[in-house]
């Protein structure tokens, strides 16, 4: 499809005047509990791939929440940010103190870039353990634990008993693919077949078991170090392919109090939500985010999400946010050597809506999940703000949402990353100069190549030198030598 066609699936007839924009809902202000936002424009969390294998705020993690400041959101939320002080590749950290200091500067350039007009926050969310998938060779002569069930079915298969564990291995290793789908547990199965992840339902690993005990001290902790960093509030990460979802999940079976039942799996996330307003106090801004529906087999869908709100506005949260999918579960199956992305089956679709989706398409497509939850929430008597996103791209569908109260704040991530300028420009009465997202997700395939994440049009639609560098190569460029880093200079007064 040629960028034009693109552009006209959600066409923008006409952008507000200077004036139009001031009235709008969007850009007037809204209390979220003990914070004030300039006004209902929200930038979600967006992993940028910028920091280092130490996980601390570096120039280029810094270099890009700036930049999103400069156009003025209400709020940044800042990326996905580790709970436990562990090796985590380059994902950002908050599990120590040492963190502390890198993101209050991050911080401080926020708020200078936006002129102090931007609230910024920052998710919190602890992962369990996966591993990329080996060879199916390495698998099963060195990773499969060898049990009775599986000599049983080996045996009732090859037609005699294996004596020892490598004569087990040697017979295993001459099966073929449907061969070993009969011999080997569902579990061990999906290991060769996708790489090793743990699950929350793993009660056998005593740290699995154990995290009813650990995380809401773990959360605790980084809320405490994010409000001495300066942030406005924290977002517990309550969604996607994470610890925290996959306790909400319906597909959670845990037999300790912490499963089954929606009271169950609801249990632990008001736990660490508790413990963390212990530890932050009345006066500092915590809220979640979590899933409106899994979109999974078998998993959670709006109806418990719904009354997920409920409880959660009813512990106290300053606000919910809600996304779709993005679950392991459905996600494609990874080269040997690479990791699954939950972002790459159906579930992951619906996350980050592309273009050529289908049904209704991309914009405004993940709304009724929001609209849902805050009809839950106020008809349980709570004014809570809901933040919405999902397909995000014009003004007039932004005020659509908030006129029809399908959330209180509608998030946008695609299109300010496109375009991080787009709410200054739109408030100033220059929409028109609005660079607009084509939600055809190269930006999210960086992200599933753990790349730095850039935007196509950054590059595309500015004057490239014949080696294919961009002209102005004096910007910061990422480690390929060819994308920019951050979106090309927008100024108010050009
Ligand atoms: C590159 C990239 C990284 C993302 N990282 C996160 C993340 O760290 N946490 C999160 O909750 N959502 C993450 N998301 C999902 C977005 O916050 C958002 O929910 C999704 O992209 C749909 O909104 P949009 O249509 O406005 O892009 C990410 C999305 C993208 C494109
Ligand atoms: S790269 Fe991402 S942000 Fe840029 S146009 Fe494509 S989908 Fe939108």
């Amino acid at each position: 499809m040629t960028d034009k066609r693109l552009l006209r699936l959600l066409p923008v007839e006409r952008w507000p005047t200077r004036e139009e924009a001031a009235a709008m809902r969007w850009f007037a202000p809204i209390r979220v509990g003990p914070i004030e936002l300039a006004s209902r424009t929200w930038i979600p969390a967006m992993v940028p791939w910028r920091s280092n294998d130490e996980g601390f705020v570096t120039e280029a993690v810094s270099d890009w929440y700036a930049r999103f400041a400069e156009g003025r959101p209400g709020a940044i939320v800042l990326e996905a940010t580790g709970i436990r002080d562990v090796p985590s590749g380059p994902l950002l950290r908050i599990g120590h103190d040492r963190f502390v200091e890198g993101l209050r500067g991050l911080v401080d350039r926020v708020r200078e870039a936006s002129g102090g007009e931007t609230r910024v926050l920052i998710q919190l969310i602890d992962f369990l353990a996966i591993k990329r998938r080996v060879a199916a060779e390495k698998f099963l002569t060195r990773f499969l634990r060898i049990d009775d069930g599986l000599r049983a079915r080996l045996a009732e298969r090859t037609g005699a008993a294996a004596a020892t564990d490598d004569e087990v291995r040697a017979r295993l290793a001459t099966l073929d693919e449907d061969a070993l789908a009969e011999v080997l547990s569902a579990r061990d199965l999906e290991t060769l077949r996708m790489g090793y992840r743990e699950r929350v339902t793993d009660l056998e690993l005593p740290h699995v078991r154990a995290l009813p005990q650990t995380l809401p001290g773990l959360f605790a902790d980084a809320a405490a170090r994010a409000r001495e960093a300066g942030f406005d509030g924290v977002e517990l990460h309550y969604a996607h392919a994470y610890t925290m979802a996959s306790f909400l999940s319906a597909r959670n079976d845990r037999p300790d109090g912490y499963g089954g039942t929606r009271e169950g799996r609801v249990r632990l996330p008001l736990e660490v939500y508790r413990a963390v307003r212990a530890r932050v106090g009345d006066a500092y801004c915590v809220g979640a985010r979590f899933l409106g529906d899994e979109v999974i087999e078998d998993g959670t869908r709006i109806d418990d999400a719904a009354w997920f709100g409920v409880r959660f506005a009813e512990a106290g949260m300053d606000f919910l946010s809600v996304s779709k999918g993005g679950k392991f579960e459905d996600a494609k199956q990874p080269k040997v050597g690479q990791a699954a992305y939950p972002y790459t089956g159906p579930s992951g679709h619906e996350c980050m809506p592309h273009v050529k989706i289908g049904g209704a398409g991309p914009f405004g497509r993940n709304i009724p999940l929001s609209a849902a939850v805050r009809s839950a929430v106020r008809a349980a008597g709570h004014e809570t703000p809901v933040v919405g996103a999902g397909g995000i791209s014009s003004p007039w569908q932004a005020e659509q949402i908030l006129a029809a109260g399908h959330a209180d704040i509608v998030a946008a991530a695609r299109q300010s990353l496109c375009d991080p300028d787009w709410f200054l420009k739109i408030r100033l009465g220059r929409g028109a100069e609005v660079r607009r997202c084509f939600f055809t997700n190269y930006c999210e395939a960086l992200d599933q190549a753990h790349k730095e994440v850039t935007c196509q049009r950054w590059d595309r639609e500015f004057p490239e030198a014949p080696s294919g560098e961009p002209a102005d190569a004096d910007v910061p460029l990422a480690a390929d030598g060819r994308r920019r880093l951050v979106a090309p200079a927008w100024s108010p007064q050009g």
